[in-house]
């Protein structure tokens, strides 16, 4: 190994948003030598893009609400496809995290009683939602970091991991990858790998994910052996911005509609009284006048529909446009100017106002936004133990959007953030428990380590070949249009082919500028294999999901159907898979409910 830099600690966190931090924390707490790689600047992560709140049932606003309230409407929200014991420990802990950050500093808004305030999202039976104004993903990432570099965990910034590495045994020992700036190989040997590295959202065209959105995470896992599930299952956020066209996208959170945002179309009617599906009608408004009142005291009346969960409105909204009632650049209006006073809005949501005013010239105190569904979040990912995050591979663990299970088919917006601090935190506990059970030394195979390394050389010693820029654009062109929000069984076979295409090109990549310092064409061209095989996988599992259930919408099965509610779709390939690699689709049964929890079910009845 003596050919790159080498680091050698106990535990390697790969991802540094709300998850990675978490766990950092924790396994530093239990006096191991930790080390948070991420790709990017520390600090900026798609954690900042859960603008409105971090859900916890803490009571602090309706006494009545509590963990169990807090379940149901996740595993409803999730359309029971949720890993029931997830969702659970999600509910139980997540005050008691919100609680610990707040002893670490981070300054949430106040009820008049000088308690944590919650706000309203859609799914969630009572206001739930500590927050920040409109930046509280950027509060918890800021009061993380913060207690993670006085703790003086190491952190590798800029730095690109390819692969993770195992040992003759099968278990982790580390990953190689190389630093962004220089282009330098960089490796580590580790007894136990956490991945906190987020989600898929940039093999989308329109998409709130940022540039590193490539689905890392996902991908090594697979080529390591671990298996994915439920990949099919993606979110698109109802309310992106879809105008000017160059920030088309960009998330508009939730907290307009909790605070009192509608959503109008282009005949200024309230659609969303037209879209109250049958398990939701019970605890919906039928008519404005019900639902405004419910505004102003929450015991008057039911929730409004534009609180319903997410998958509910977005679907409504492309509807809309579809039909030719859609604003003039292809979304809806939401409208909060004419319902909340400018002194209002410009304090509940701060960051709103600027990022319309600064990016559209729009005045949100006084006009209605324009809005449409936005590529968000992936509620698939890396199969892992509830109570541990262990995968399959002996070491290896994983927090956060990379995980699947927890949000089932569809998440509540406000549950990422509580989710990522819960399960970092069991993450960091799960590795440090393993590792106190482990023992030997870790030597890495140089021979695996120079093969990753070659691989990612080969594209500056082609004569000819693709722009990676092009595959990109035609990776998202594709996953956009075949794999979007409404899907189709003939679209779903047309983007299993073509990415098959895609990934031949992809083979044949090429990077010009013979030097690796600063060179995001070659940057890009290590992403694709990543981005190549998570859309792949939910292409598949599209494909296999015959039915319509939460983020998964099939125009050709527009129904739930029981048979498939009781499957995970589980994407695998065999060790030492990769971008070429195929995948095998295999629908195992979720994991059964107790009947203590059963019975949650009944009684809301
Ligand atoms: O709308 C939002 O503020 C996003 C929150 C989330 O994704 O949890």
């Amino acid at each position: 190994m003596a050919d790159y830099e080498h680091h050698s600690y106990d535990v390697i966190i790969i991802g540094a948003g709300g998850a990675g931090l978490r766990a950092a924390i924790e396994a530093k707490q239990r006096g191991l030598n930790v080390a948070i790689i991420c790709k990017s600047l520390l600090g900026k992560a798609h954690t900042v893009m859960a603008e409105g709140g971090v859900a916890a049932a803490m009571g602090n606003v309706y006494e009545e609400d509590n963990w169990q309230v807090h379940f149901r409407d996740t595993m409803r929200g999730g359309k029971m496809l949720n890993n029931w014991r997830m969702a659970q420990l999600h509910a139980q802990e997540s005050p008691d995290r919100v609680l610990e950050l707040e002893q670490w500093g981070a300054l949430f808004d106040r009820t008049k009683d000088g308690k944590i305030t919650q706000r309203d999202f859609g799914g969630h039976r009572y206001a739930r939602l500590a927050h920040v104004g409109d930046r509280t993903g950027l509060e918890l990432i800021r009061t993380l970091q913060q207690k993670a570099v006085s703790m003086d965990i190491d952190v590798f910034m800029e730095c690109k991991v390819l692969r993770l590495l195992r040992d003759d045994q099968g278990a982790i020992s580390g990953a190689v990858g190389y630093w962004r700036p220089t282009g330098e190989f960089i490796t580590f040997s580790a007894k136990s790998v956490i991945l906190a590295t987020g989600g898929v959202g940039k093999s989308w065209k329109y998409t709130s994910n940022s540039w590193e959105g490539t689905g890392d995470g996902h991908a090594m896992a697979m080529w390591a052996g671990a298996d994915l599930i439920d990949m099919e299952c993606i979110q698109f956020h109802p309310t992106g911005m879809v105008w000017p066209l160059s920030v088309r996208g960009i998330l508009v959170t939730e907290g307009v509609r909790g605070d009192g945002g509608v959503l109008r179309n282009s005949e200024q009617k309230r659609f969303m009284f037209d879209y109250i599906a049958d398990m939701f009608k019970a605890e919906t408004a039928s008519s404005e006048e019900e639902a405004d009142k419910w505004y102003d005291d929450h015991t008057a009346g039911r929730r409004p529909p534009e609180l319903l969960p997410r998958d509910e409105v977005a679907r409504a909204i492309n509807t809309e446009v579809k039909a030719g009632r859609g604003s003039p650049h292809g979304g809806v209006f939401l409208d909060i100017a004419s319902r909340r006073s400018a002194e209002f809005i410009r304090r509940r949501l701060p960051s709103m106002y600027h990022q319309f005013m600064e990016l559209a010239g729009v005045d949100i105190t006084t006009t209605a936004m324009e809005v449409g569904p936005t590529c968000h979040y992936i509620m698939g990912g890396v199969r892992v133990d509830a109570d541990t995050t262990a995968t399959a591979i002996p070491g290896l663990f994983a927090a956060g959007e990379v995980a699947g299970g927890m949000h089932g088919s569809n998440r509540l917006g406000g549950n990422s953030l509580s989710d990522l601090i819960v399960f970092g935190r069991r993450a960091g506990m799960g590795a440090a428990d393993y590792i106190e059970g482990r023992s030997g030394d870790i030597t890495l195979d140089a021979a695996q380590v120079q093969a990753i390394i070659n691989e990612s050389l080969v594209p500056f010693s082609r004569e000819e070949g693709e722009n990676p820029y092009d595959i990109q654009r035609d990776l998202q062109e594709l996953m956009q249009s075949n794999v979007g929000i409404i899907r189709t069984g003939s679209e779903l076979d047309e983007a299993v082919v073509k990415l098959e295409e895609l990934k031949e090109r992809a083979n044949n990549v090429i990077v010009k500028g013979n030097t690796r310092v600063y060179n995001p064409a070659w940057n890009l061209a290590t992403d694709l294999p990543a981005m190549l095989t998570v859309s792949t996988c939910a292409a598949l599992g599209a494909q296999a999901r015959k039915e319509s259930r939460g983020g998964h919408t099939r125009e050709d099965f527009p129904k739930p159907d029981a048979a498939f509610g009781k499957v995970n779709m589980v994407l695998s390939q065999e060790n030492g898979g990769g971008m070429n690699a195929p995948v095998k689709v295999d629908p195992q049964p979720i994991l059964e409910m107790p009947d203590d929890l059963k019975v949650l079910f009944e009684e809301a009845k």
